[in-house]
């Protein structure tokens, strides 16, 4: 909680004064204030826990689990883009796994002052109140979320094209541009699902156990198991997870045939 919330303080701070912004592709962006929040969670983990992995988006170092059980995932600043253009939907993210699975979590959105918490077997949290999903049981009754990867110019394709599919399902599809928050707001009822392909580690790490633990489902596009390594996942309130994962199949499906005839 406590790296969370400093890395609020640097990213209310970096708007207030400006920052540098750097591309790390033609789409994908880099701040300085990335950078200082990654800089701040690698020193006050090295400092507490020097025995610890840390696996974080922007500075490389150690990120194996080959020398620790315990390895802290990162996010510096989820939602980049829509800082770097001033839209105050960012997070910063952290989880601590244990053997390769994650056991607490942390997501803080300064700009609401809201701080997601979870430990496993203990609940999920915002600002210290429990967190339950949503009880809404069908798709038409939905409000959904999805996410675009940094290849999307490339492979727009089929990304586009379910993200159609789903709008013509659901009551409505978002795109909020912060894959962390989508999770915690799924967690929180605001959302009934999210689904998004090509993501990585520290980006659903904390996200998706905040989702379990307020009772809600995480798992592969497929509907197999939520492995925080495979890219890809469905989170929901569990009500709506099967429509979520058949209407997947049923895209995927229509999407082979057209391709063949
Ligand atoms: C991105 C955001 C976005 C998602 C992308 C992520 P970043 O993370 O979470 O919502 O659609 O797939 O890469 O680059 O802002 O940390
Ligand atoms: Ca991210
Ligand atoms: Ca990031």
């Amino acid at each position: 909680m406590e790296i969370v919330l400093r890395a609020g303080d640097i990213q209310r701070a970096g708007q207030e004064s400006g920052f540098r912004v750097d591309k790390k592709g033609s789409i994908d962006l880099v701040t300085e204030v990335d950078l200082a929040c990654e800089r701040m969670c690698r020193e006050t983990i090295a400092e507490r826990f020097p025995e610890h992995d840390i696996l974080a988006e922007e500075l490389g170092g150690p990120s194996g689990r080959e020398s620790s059980r315990f390895r802290w995932v990162f996010d510096p600043l989820d939602g980049t883009t829509n800082y770097a253009h001033g839209l105050p939907i960012y997070c910063s993210s952290l989880a601590l796994e244990v053997d390769g699975r994650a056991e607490v979590a942390a997501i803080y959105d300064p700009t609401r002052r809201e701080l997601f918490t979870a430990e496993r077997g203990e609940g999920s949290y915002l600002n210290g109140r429990a967190l339950r999903v949503s009880q809404t049981s069908t798709l038409i009754d939905s409000l959904l979320v999805t996410g675009f990867p940094y290849s999307v110019h490339e492979e727009s394709g089929d990304l586009v094209a379910l993200f159609g599919y789903f709008l013509g399902r659901a009551r409505a599809v978002r795109r909020l541009g912060s894959a962390a928050l989508d999770l915690c707001y799924v967690a929180a009822g605001r959302f009934e699902g999210f689904w998004e392909q090509h993501l990585k580690p520290w980006d659903v790490a904390a996200g998706a156990l905040i989702v379990a633990e307020a009772g809600g489902e995480v798992s592969g596009m497929d509907g197999a198991p939520f492995d925080p390594a495979a890219a890809h996942l469905i989170a929901s309130n569990g009500h709506v997870h099967g429509e979520v994962v058949d209407t997947i199949a049923a895209f995927r499906e229509e999407r082979a045939k057209k391709q063949k005839s």
